[in-house]
C-alpha cells in the first residue's frame, strides 16, 4: 500500500457530535529502530512484543464547529488536568496527518488522556499516547465514512488498524506496533511479505506458545527526565560511522528471529536480544556528539542478570530502551523463581525499589 491510499475520498455522515475512547499499550522492541529518514520512515525494519498493562487510555470528544476553520482546536487534559505542554506535540501530530484525516479541523476535540503507569517512570508514553489517539481519529473517520476503503486486497477492519498504524507512527515512529499483538513487525525487510515502512504488520510467521505469554518486568533504574531524546537520537543516526552496518545488522536479525520464533530457541533468542540493545546503546555511544543513557545501576543489573542466567540455567535476558530502565524478559513458568530473584537481588539496584510487571499482550482495546 501506498500513503496516497490513506487519503480518505469521501464522507458518506454527517456527524455532530460524539466521543470514543481506546486504551492502548506501550511495546518493547526486540530488533531496535534507530535511526530514521523524512517523514517517520525508518532506516531499519524492527520487531517488538506488544505489552499488556503499560496502557494509555485517552478519550477523545468531538463536536462540529459552528463554521469550518483553519485551524486544530482542541483541549488536552491528562490525568483529568490540563495540560499546556503536551501540546505542541499534538499540534505537530495533527499537522502530520492533516491530509489523511482532513475532518478534525471540523470539530473542536477533548482529549482526556492517562497512563496506568506511573507518571515520569521513565517508560516512555509515547508510543502507547500515539496509538490510542490515532485509534480515536480512526474511529472518527470511521463514523463518518464507514466503509474506510474501496481497497479490494483488505478488509474494512484489517484497514482500520492499517490506517490507525500508519497515522501513529506520524505522531513517533514505534508507536505504529502498539496496535495490536503479540508480535509486530515495522519496515520493509526483503523476507517478510507485507512488511513496510508506513505501518506495522503483525508477525507473519510461525510464533512458539512460549513467546505468546513472555514476561516483561520493567526495572526502574532512572525516573527522571532523559539527558537526549529518541528524536535527537534518531538524527545522531545519519553520518553515523558504523550506520549502514547497523542497518544491515537488523536486516539480519530480523532473518535469525524467524527460526528463533518458530521453534521458540531461547539460547538464539537471548543472543540476539541482548546484542541488539546493547547495539542501541553502542550506537548512541559512538555518535557525533556522543552520550551515555545507561546508569550504573543498569550495569550492576545486567551484571546479575547474567550471574543469575549462568548459575541457574534460567533463560532470562534483557533489553534496553531509549533510557536507563532495564526491560527483563523471561518465560511465564519461570515467573515464580525470577521474582524472587528480582527481589532479593536486583530491588536495590532500582529508584525507590519500584519495578513493574508486564507481560506480552493482545493490542490495544476500545472503551465504549
Ligand atoms: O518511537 P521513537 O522515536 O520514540 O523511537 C523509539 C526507539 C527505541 O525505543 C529505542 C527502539 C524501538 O524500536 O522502540
Amino acid at each position: 500500500m501506498r500513503e496516497q491510499d490513506f487519503i480518505p475520498k469521501q464522507f458518506l455522515n454527517k456527524v455532530e457530535k460524539g466521543e470514543v475512547t481506546w486504551k492502548s499499550p506501550s511495546n518493547i522492541a526486540l530488533v531496535k529502530y534507530w535511526g530514521k529518514k523524512e517523514n517517520q520512515i525508518p532506516a531499519n525494519p524492527s520487531v517488538s512484543f506488544t505489552l499488556k498493562n503499560c496502557k494509555t487510555t485517552t478519550k477523545m470528544e468531538f463536536q462540529k464547529k459552528p463554521e469550518p476553520s483553519a485551524t486544530f482546536d482542541f483541549e488536552l487534559y491528562f490525568e483529568g488536568k490540563k495540560k499546556e505542554d503536551f501540546k505542541p506535540k499534538i499540534q505537530q501530530f495533527f499537522e502530520r496527518i492533516e491530509q489523511y484525516a482532513p475532518f478534525l479541523k471540523d470539530y473542536k476535540l477533548t482529549i482526556d488522556t492517562e497512563n496506568s503507569f506511573p507518571h515520569s517512570s521513565g517508560i516512555a508514553s509515547s508510543a502507547s499516547g500515539m496509538s490510542a489517539l490515532a485509534l480515536c481519529v480512526m474511529s472518527l473517520e470511521k463514523e463518518l465514512n464507514p466503509e474506510l476503503s474501496t481497497l479490494a486486497e483488505i478488509t474494512n477492519e484489517a484497514f482500520f488498524y492499517r490506517k490507525a498504524s500508519f497515522l501513529a507512527r506520524l505522531g513517533s515512529g514505534s508507536a505504529c506496533r502498539s496496535l495490536e499483538g503479540e508480535l509486530i513487525e515495522w519496515g520493509e525487510h526483503k523476507n517478510i511479505p507485507g512488511s513496510s515502512d508506513l505501518f506495522g504488520i503483525k508477525y507473519p510467521f510461525e510464533i512458539d506458545e512460549v513467546f505468546k505469554s513472555f514476561q516483561d518486568t520493567i526495572l526502574l533504574v532512572d525516573k527522571g527526565q532523559k539527558q537526549v531524546s529518541s528524536s535527537v537520537g534518531h538524527k545522531l543516526m545519519h553520518g553515523h560511522p558504523f550506520a549502514e552496518e547497523r542497518f544491515a545488522q537488523a536486516h539480519s536479525n530480523l532473518d535469525k528471529l524467524k527460526q528463533v520464533f518458530a521453534s521458540g530457541n531461547l539460547e538464539e533468542f537471548i543472543a540476539i536480544v541482548e546484542s541488539e540493545a546493547l547495539t542501541l546503546h553502542a550506537m548512541m555511544m559512538s555518535s557525533n556528539p556522543y552520550f551515555i543513557l545507561m546508569k550504573p545501576n543498569t550495569l550492576e543489573i545486567i551484571n546479575k542478570i547474567w550471574e543469575f542466567r549462568e548459575s541457574t540455567k534460567t533463560p532470562i535476558c534483557f533489553t534496553l530502551d531509549a533510557g536507563a530502565n532495564v526491560h527483563l524478559l523471561y518465560p511465564e513458568k519461570h515467573k515464580e523463581k525470577v521474582l524472587e530473584f528480582i527481589k532479593n537481588e536486583l530491588v536495590a539496584y532500582c529508584e525507590k525499589g519500584q519495578y513493574i510487571c508486564d507481560q506480552v499482550g493482545k493490542g490495544a482495546e476500545k472503551l465504549n
